[in-house]
């Protein structure tokens, strides 16, 4: 018989590890738990406890989460979410992306993965084209729920929101189950992340456009709700948009966010900050000895894996090298500065002659104006230097993107090799925000729809 203070304590450690505030859950279930996991090391519940009460002993932790955490979740669960999504969200994001175009979202507790694949099926619908990259993560603690979200099938009562017509599009039988399509799993990943730690990797400055965070905060203590939502406000991009249960509240005047009603849900926008360049008393630029160049560089390219092209932009105001030169015109570029992008390509032509990644530049700038000329560009960047996977990558797409598969499969087979050996840099400089990971997934679904088995 467990007593109550052993479960008190065993609750205040739930608390401590997951972040759980005690609920109204089940004593009984609980306390079997509690018996089972001490049984399962071969210790008594107090032995259990006071073992759990030190650091370390995470597989532990993940165990706690598999057998208490409440997991219940559908596809398209709050229709009225899923169409301000479709209506509103997508678009805008669509339209503020448009010079990467690169969607992220996240579905933050995601459980069996219903919400993350609803997600992705919307993402897809609303792809303007197949050179779009689209990333779906789901993030859970529970180690049994992600394995079922990796299968992606389902039973039927999860998807018993799910209208008819999309459930003939965007899934399959499979037995007596349905799995999701193809296009639609292949955008999305699924990571265990015990929200309670820390996590710096998926909470990157302004790097989702849409954040899906509902069902969770309720069973949160106040301290580390707080501060997973601070997490979600700093990694939507400026414009982006967040969606938390119905019954999560951040008040009327959330920080950085706006918050909007449409019939009887509220969702949320991270608030566009005022121009860099215009904000009062910029901080003095550091002294040439405290750093240098290079140093301006790394910061830069840090900045740019972060997606935070207009604090990178300012750090390469002055461009002192070629490397520096090409960051710069990168930026300009990813922040629709195209013409002054342009400028810099040919820069650096001038200053030293045929340069493949200039010529990947201009590429990228031609592709809003004229198809035709990004391919020359492309072309060219791919001859100088044969082993630049990007270049082939983008043709590749261009390829798709006219309809004429033969010649999207010419530059995709040697971009798909390429892309194993390509230099970090160039895939932070021309990735779109992607790794090497990423676009090579990119490069085997545009390869699949192109009918190449591999
Ligand atoms: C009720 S489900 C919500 C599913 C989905 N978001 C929805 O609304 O349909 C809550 C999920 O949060 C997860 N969760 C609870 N505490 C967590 C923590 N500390 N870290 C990560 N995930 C956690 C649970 O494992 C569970 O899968």
């Amino acid at each position: 018989m467990i007593r109550g203070a052993d479960l008190a304590r065993f609750w205040e450690l739930l608390q401590r590890r997951l972040g759980w505030t005690a609920t109204d859950q089940d004593g009984a279930q609980t306390a079997t738990v509690l018996s089972a996991r001490a049984a399962a090391h071969g210790l008594s519940e107090r032995e259990y406890l006071n073992r759990l009460a030190e650091p370390g002993w995470d597989g532990e932790t993940a165990e706690l989460a598999e057998a208490l955490s409440i997991t219940e979740t559908y596809f398209f669960r709050h229709s009225d979410q899923f169409r301000i999504l479709r209506d509103q969200a997508l678009p805008a994001r669509i339209a503020a992306r448009a010079g990467q175009r690169v969607l992220r979202l996240i579905s933050v507790g995601c459980s069996s993965g219903e919400e993350a694949y609803s997600l992705a099926i919307e993402a897809c619908r609303a792809r303007p084209g197949s050179d779009w990259i689209l990333a779906v993560t789901g993030v859970d603690a529970n180690r049994r729920m992600l394995a079922k979200a990796r299968t992606a099938t389902y039973a039927g009562w999860s998807l018993r929101e799910t209208p008819d017509d999309m459930r003939r599009r965007w899934f399959r039988p499979a037995g007596d189950e349905f799995r999701v399509a193809d296009e639609a799993v292949a955008i999305v990943q699924f990571l265990e992340q015990n929200l309670a730690d820390e996590a710096p990797h998926l909470w990157q400055p302004g790097r989702y456009d849409v954040i899906f965070c509902r069902n969770l905060l309720m069973y949160l203590t106040p301290a580390v709700a707080d501060r997973l939502i601070r997490h979600l406000t700093d990694s939507l991009a400026e414009g982006g948009y967040l969606f938390l249960g119905h019954t999560d509240s951040l008040g009327s005047d959330p920080d950085d966010l706006e918050v909007f009603h449409d019939g009887g849900t509220v969702y949320y926008r991270r608030a566009q900050q005022p121009r860099r360049e215009s904000r009062p008393a910029p901080a003095p630029p550091p002294r040439q000895n405290e750093t240098g160049a290079g140093d301006d560089y790394e910061r830069a390219l840090g900045l740019l894996r972060d997606d935070r092209f207009a604090d990178a932009l300012d750090v390469m105001r002055a461009p002192s090298g070629v490397r520096e030169l090409l960051m710069r015109g990168v930026l300009l570029a990813q922040t629709g500065r195209v013409e002054e992008a342009r400028d810099a390509a040919h820069r650096l032509m001038d200053i030293g002659g045929p340069h493949p990644d200039a010529h990947h530049l201009l590429g990228v700038c031609h592709e809003l104006d004229c198809a035709e000329q990004a391919a020359g560009q492309y072309r060219l960047a791919a001859y100088l230097d044969p082993a630049f996977a990007m270049p082939r990558l983008r043709l590749g797409l261009l390829f798709r993107r006219r309809g004429d598969d033969r010649g999207a499969v010419a530059h995709l087979q040697p971009a798909l090799e390429l892309l194993v050996r390509e230099d970090e840099e160039r895939i932070v400089l021309f990735g779109g925000g992607f790794g090497r990971l990423a676009l090579t997934t990119l490069c085997r679904a545009e390869l699949e729809a192109c009918g190449v088995r591999r």
